[in-house]
């Protein structure tokens, strides 16, 4: 069972050396050369410096592409006709799944052909070098963003190539990704990451962490992707992390997703010892996107309405072609400025919502006790009692596909369009918060004239996609108006 404690010097070398024959490039990383190759990269590359200095929030896509040179223009187009403020590097799927034998082939077969045979960029086949070309050709700092539940030979390569911030980690890159790996076991593998990138923190080289917020992405409450981004920043800054951004996928009701990030930055300030500096990141709608990019560009819209109001750090932009998968680099660029737009517009407007603090207070509330849940299973070891709390369904995310995790929280949408919670299952919270989801979910069910039902969850799965928020029943509101 992992323990939340620092991994001894002599644990981490042995476990990279290891690592180093799992792909041949592994064997090129040498640490101290690393160190000085990130001393010497210009300002304007470093990535927590960058971030935690912005006074606006900085935007960033996802971006992968298998070859170096096309992954190069097409970052470069993203900086220069997005305006793309910081740059990410999308890892392919076969990586994620740590087969490197396939990645190759998918790389060989891209640079013999005109398409694309992976579905993101394979920087452990790259190699330390061509990641460093990477990182040298272009004047913005670059983040690894993945998926992976075991990313530690993907961290040695990439952090020696000179990324300085890592996404991912141990519950978010495993319950929302995979069905089969232990929680435990994913839970040591990231204290491995960690403990690499506080070893650079240590040298004088910040390296940014970000675990994923949005979890499964499909409605989840607040305070269960919160009380996640707490236990993993926890689990970062015990290997020596100092700089860690806390995620949150938007669920588009505005004042609960102004209440959850102004949450999300509290309690990460609260949670999070001192020495750590702590950021947010927003994502933009996670969930099922409508085909109609007209109306895919109103969810994006939304994104960067919702950012200009609670000003997070960074924010993940999103493309109108979400729908059909990995977007164009002209569609992608142009989510970057559709949502810049709003936030220009809308940053200086001094909005005043009602409701947001009441919100924020019941969302703070659910999250701690989940918190205090899981620090009671562990006999306050969060490691010990993060694994302990998914096993008996204190602590759940909904619809997640591991074996790991129950998955049988279910959430709804209130009649604000508020995600709630329909089925909670064992989840670790009290009588009084339950009852307050539950009378929410009662007026919803009265306004529609129906039974809370699974039906209704299934319904809010698809809303936004068929272009509502809320997953009514048809001829319900919305449909056509009696008024001339
Ligand atoms: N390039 C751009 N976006 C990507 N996504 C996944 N892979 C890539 C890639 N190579 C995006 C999907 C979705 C999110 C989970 O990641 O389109 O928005």
């Amino acid at each position: 069972m992992p323990r939340d404690t620092k991994v001894p010097a002599d644990e981490l070398q042995r476990a990279a050396n290891e690592l180093r024959d799992d792909w041949h490039t592994g064997r090129a990383v040498d640490f101290e050369e690393a160190v000085a190759f990130h001393e010497s990269l210009p300002k304007s590359k470093r990535f927590a410096p960058v971030l935690e200095s912005a006074d606006a929030p900085l935007l960033q896509p996802r971006a992968g592409v298998p070859c170096l040179e096309a992954q190069i223009d097409l970052l470069r187009y993203l900086q220069e006709e997005g305006g793309a403020d910081l740059l990410p590097t999308t890892i392919d799927s076969y990586t994620r799944d740590n087969q490197y034998e396939k990645a190759e082939e998918g790389l060989a077969a891209s640079r013999n052909s005109d398409s694309d045979e992976l579905n993101g960029f394979p920087a452990v086949n790259h190699g330390v070098e061509d990641c460093r070309r990477l990182v040298r050709a272009l004047d913005a700092p670059i983040e690894v963003r993945h998926g992976t539940p075991d990313a530690r030979l993907l961290a040695m390569v990439t952090l020696a190539g000179g990324f300085q911030s890592f996404e991912g980690g141990p519950i978010s890159y495993n319950i929302p990704y995979t069905k089969r790996h232990d929680l435990a076991t994913t839970i040591e593998h990231w204290q491995f990451v960690d403990r690499l990138c506080g070893a650079y923190t240590e040298r004088g080289v910040t390296i940014n962490r970000e675990p994923f917020g949005p979890l499964t992405g499909t409605l989840v409450p607040p305070c269960i992707a919160i009380a996640v981004m707490l236990i993993e920043g926890q689990l970062a800054a015990t290997q020596g992390v100092r700089s860690v951004t806390l995620g949150y996928g938007q669920v588009g009701n505005l004042v609960q997703d102004v209440a959850a990030l102004r949450a999300l930055r509290k309690l990460g300030e609260e949670y999070l010892p001192d020495p750590v500096t702590v950021t947010t990141v927003f994502h933009e709608w996670m969930g099922g996107f409508p085909p109609d990019e007209a109306r895919a560009n109103g969810v994006i819209s939304l994104g960067g309405a919702t950012a200009a109001v609670a000003k997070p750090d960074k924010v993940i932009t999103k493309s109108a072609q979400e729908f059909q998968g990995v977007p164009t680099k002209e569609a992608n660029a142009a989510g970057l400025r559709t949502t810049r737009q709003l936030i220009d517009m809308m940053i200086e407007q001094d909005i005043d919502l009602g409701g947001i603090d009441d919100e924020q207070r019941l969302i703070e509330r659910a999250t701690r006790a989940l918190i205090e849940a899981i620090e009671r299973a562990g006999d306050g070891d969060v490691a010990r009692g993060v694994v302990a709390a998914f096993d008996s369904g204190e602590m759940d995310v909904p619809f997640a596909p591991s074996d790991a995790a129950a998955g049988a929280v279910l959430p709804a949408r209130d009649d604000d369009g508020r995600v709630r919670i329909f089925n909670f299952a064992d989840l670790a919270l009290p009588d009084d918060i339950k009852e307050i989801h539950k009378a929410k979910l009662g007026e919803r069910a009265q306004t529609e004239g129906r039974d809370q039902s699974f039906r209704m969850v299934a319904d809010d799965v698809d809303a936004i996609s068929d272009g509502k928020l809320i997953g009514r029943p048809t001829g319900h509101r919305g449909g056509a108006s009696d008024a001339d």
